[in-house]
């Protein structure tokens, strides 16, 4: 049993292949924190709020998952909240190489800390965050991929932004 986890991610929004890889963490260890982290090669359709509110409701049901957020490095927050373990999850090979690296890197920064993979459930192999908002930008139907809430934003973003 693993005792205290991070999952790190921009969560922009949080998806079905998202909450997959949470539950089934959930189940490994004593508490696993959700943590909303800054990529700065990415530039967020959600505010920080509304991607918290957002996996605050999808994860409400697990009672070993909390949700936070931190500014800066990653291993940083990691020492902060005492938590050596830092879950991702892969996709397809096209994830590994750049997963790889961040993997090394923050070995570099923290040595003690591990980063553990878990692969992606096949249904949503193919699913992104990006592929999402693409979707509901476009009108179409996102309710098999995120949580209700997610969808309701969504639409409701997309409908002001297409108004304007
Ligand atoms: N199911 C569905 N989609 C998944 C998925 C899964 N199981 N796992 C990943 N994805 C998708 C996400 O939807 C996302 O899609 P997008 O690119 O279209 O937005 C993409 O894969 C990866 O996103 P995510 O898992 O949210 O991570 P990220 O790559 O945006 O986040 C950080 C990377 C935030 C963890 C990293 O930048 C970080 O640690 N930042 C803090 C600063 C730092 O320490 N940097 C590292 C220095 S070494």
């Amino acid at each position: 049993m693993l005792r205290k986890a991070v999952y790190p991610g921009t969560f922009d929004p949080v998806t079905y292949g998202h909450l997959d890889i949470i539950k089934r963490v959930a189940n490994i260890c004593d508490k696993l924190i959700v943590a909303i982290a800054q990529n700065v090669a990415k530039v967020p359709l959600f505010t920080l709020e509304e991607r918290l509110e957002m996996l605050r409701e999808s994860v409400k049901d697990i009672k070993n998952v909390y949700v936070d957020h931190f500014d800066g490095l990653l291993v940083d927050y990691l020492k902060r909240v005492e938590a050596k373990i830092i879950i991702r999850g892969l996709r397809a090979v096209s994830d590994f190489e750049y997963e790889f690296q961040q993997a090394l890197a923050n070995k570099k920064l923290y040595p003690e800390c591990e980063t553990i993979f878990l692969v992606t459930d096949s249904k949503y192999a193919y699913l992104s965050s990006s592929m999402v908002k693409e979707i509901a930008k476009f009108g179409g139907c996102v309710k098999d991929l995120v949580p209700d809430i997610v969808a309701k934003k969504l639409y409701i973003k997309f409908r002001n932004e297409n108004a304007k």
